[in-house]
């Protein structure tokens, strides 16, 4: 079963890489249609959209018209849809007020990332999510500046942010989502086959640190994310563990990006981290803190094969090519991605890394202004572990033993610092008896590919 749908899988994205855009579904079985009235921003609309959503939960569409807005003041929790399209023409907006948003998130008695409160949530099979394609429609407003200049000197956001959508669906699309200032974390992805294409997020601040700003965290099988622009201040994606086969292609992703990330892996201890076949192709990297990132914590357990990250421009960006398997994470628990101890933690076990391609990088590190905003520590979180930077490290691989890096091989990468310095890595323990295609010898000093 499983290979079957792998194969198809292929097939299919074949097909839609031939023909971008050439695949356009119509609704069938969709007979119900519910058009949500706006009250043009005098008043609270989400009673009506949270109506639209029970009465149209099945073989419907949802319509929120082009160019109305919509004042989504408290969170929308539609999670017994099915074969559904959600038509977002309008422009949505959340509460300004921080306090009446976070006596909201409070209100579900946790800010754990793993149980924390979701603005929209969607869930059931067969879910389509369809926004504008005009620039100016489709909209998600969430204000998050105030959210972000509202952080203390040296902290890492303040308490009780929302998470802005968790999209669970399987055999579902994710179009045009467009999202302004969200306050921290865009979307969670969850469930089997999931297209998502021309995203839209813009976390750009003209203040503080827009801290936790993911766009897309994936926790899904069989996901692609394409054509998409992702401007925040932390992972425009991050691959969780349970995902496999997710391809993100053709996107551009920048300001204080933090790149794209498989992990953090291996938090818990107890748990065993898995993810396989992810493909990174095609993307523009503008600014960014890191590239292409690997993250798990010494002393969990799982594994994480068959990744790749090819033809990747990068431009100013601190760390292009990143491994870490002794990750730990700066600030409070609401930051954090999984759930387990975080300090003391003994350094028993692994995330095995298994056949990772990086090949096809050009670009520039960034030498004169590396890191960004969200270092409120001394070091900073992301220079942890690295006492000698020089900030031309073209390569940055830290393996926690010396058999937890197999198959690792680089090829074509021509990053330069913006020095014109020649490039350096940094490498430890990905020995060339498992790593016999590395590319290069794993030593600190000058990178020479070979
Ligand atoms: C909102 O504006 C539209 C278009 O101007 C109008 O048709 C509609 O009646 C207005 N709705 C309300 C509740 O005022
Ligand atoms: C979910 O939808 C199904 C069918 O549409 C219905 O039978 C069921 O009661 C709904 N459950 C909830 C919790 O609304
Ligand atoms: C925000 O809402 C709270 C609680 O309703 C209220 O006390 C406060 O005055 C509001 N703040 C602003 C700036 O409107
Ligand atoms: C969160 O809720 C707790 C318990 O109801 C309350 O004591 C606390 O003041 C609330 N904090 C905020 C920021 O709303
Ligand atoms: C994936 O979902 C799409 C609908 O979005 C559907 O047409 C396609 O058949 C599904 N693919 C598989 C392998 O189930
Ligand atoms: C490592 O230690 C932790 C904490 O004691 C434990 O939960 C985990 O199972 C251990 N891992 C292995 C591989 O023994
Ligand atoms: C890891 O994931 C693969 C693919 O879903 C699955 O076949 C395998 O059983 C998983 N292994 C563990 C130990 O969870
Ligand atoms: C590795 O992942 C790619 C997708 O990134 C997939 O096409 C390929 O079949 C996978 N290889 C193996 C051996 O599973
Ligand atoms: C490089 O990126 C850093 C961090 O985002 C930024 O401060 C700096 O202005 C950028 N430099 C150039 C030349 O774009
Ligand atoms: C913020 O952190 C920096 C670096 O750790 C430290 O030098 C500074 O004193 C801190 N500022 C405040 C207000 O805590
Ligand atoms: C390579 O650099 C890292 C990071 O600075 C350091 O921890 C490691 O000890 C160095 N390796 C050698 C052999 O000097
Ligand atoms: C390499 O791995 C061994 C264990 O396999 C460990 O003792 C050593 O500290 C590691 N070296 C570095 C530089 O991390």
């Amino acid at each position: 079963m499983l290979v079957t749908r792998a194969v198809v899988w292929t097939v299919l994205s074949s097909l839609a890489l031939g023909a971008p855009g050439s695949i356009k579904r119509s609704s069938p079985g969709r007979p119900h249609r519910c058009v949500i009235p706006s009250s043009n921003g005098t008043a609270d609309d989400s009673p009506a959209v949270q109506r639209a959503f029970a009465k149209c939960s099945s073989d419907s569409v949802i319509v929120f018209q082009e160019s109305a807005d919509y004042n989504i003041f408290t969170p929308i929790s539609a999670t017994n849809l099915s074969n559904v399209e959600i038509q977002v023409n309008g422009n949505l907006h959340l509460p300004q007020n921080i306090t009446t948003v976070q006596r909201i998130v409070n209100g579900t008695g946790g800010d754990l990332y793993s149980n924390g409160q979701y603005w929209f949530e969607f869930k059931g099979p067969r879910i389509d999510y369809t926004g504008s394609s005009k620039v100016n429609n489709g909209w998600i407003n969430s204000y998050g500046q105030a959210w972000w200049d509202a952080n203390p000197v040296n902290g890492t956001g303040i308490d009780y942010r929302p998470h802005l959508i968790s999209f669970h669906t399987t055999d579902g699309s994710f179009n045009y989502f467009k999202s302004r200032k969200p306050i921290a974390w865009n979307v969670q992805l969850q469930g089997d086959n999931i297209t998502v294409a021309h995203a839209f997020i813009d976390a750009e601040s003209t203040g503080s640190f827009p801290f936790n700003t993911d766009g897309f965290d994936v926790t899904a099988t069989n996901v692609r994310i394409s054509d998409s622009v992702i401007y925040n201040g932390d992972d425009a994606i991050a691959v969780q563990s349970g995902s496999h086969n997710v391809v993100f292609e053709r996107n551009t992703i920048g300001y204080q990006s933090h790149g794209m990330s498989i992990g953090s892996l291996g938090e818990d201890q107890a748990d065993f981290a898995n993810v396989s076949n992810i493909h990174f192709e095609d993307v523009t990297v503008i600014d960014a803190v890191y590239g292409s990132r690997f993250k798990s914590w010494s002393g969990g357990q799982g594994i994480a094969k068959n990744i790749t990250w090819k033809n990747i421009r990068v431009y100013n960006v601190t760390f292009p090519i990143f491994v870490t398997q002794s990750y730990t994470n700066q600030g409070s628990s609401q930051t954090q991605l999984g759930n387990g101890v975080t300090s003391g933690r003994p350094n028993n076990a692994s995330v095995m890394m298994e056949n990772f391609v990086w090949s096809d990088f050009t670009g520039t590190v960034n030498t004169w202004r590396p890191g960004d905003g969200s270092c409120v520590t001394d070091p900073c979180w992301y220079d942890d572990g690295l006492p000698n930077l020089k900030h031309t490290e073209a390569v940055i691989i830290e393996c926690n033993t010396n058999s937890s890096c197999k198959d690792f091989t680089l090829s074509n990468i021509a990053i330069i610092p913006q020095s014109m310095s020649p490039p350096t890595v940094v490498c430890m323990n990905a020995t060339a008896e498992l790593n016999p295609n590395l590319g290069f010898s794993c030593r600190n000093g000058t990178f020479l590919p070979y």
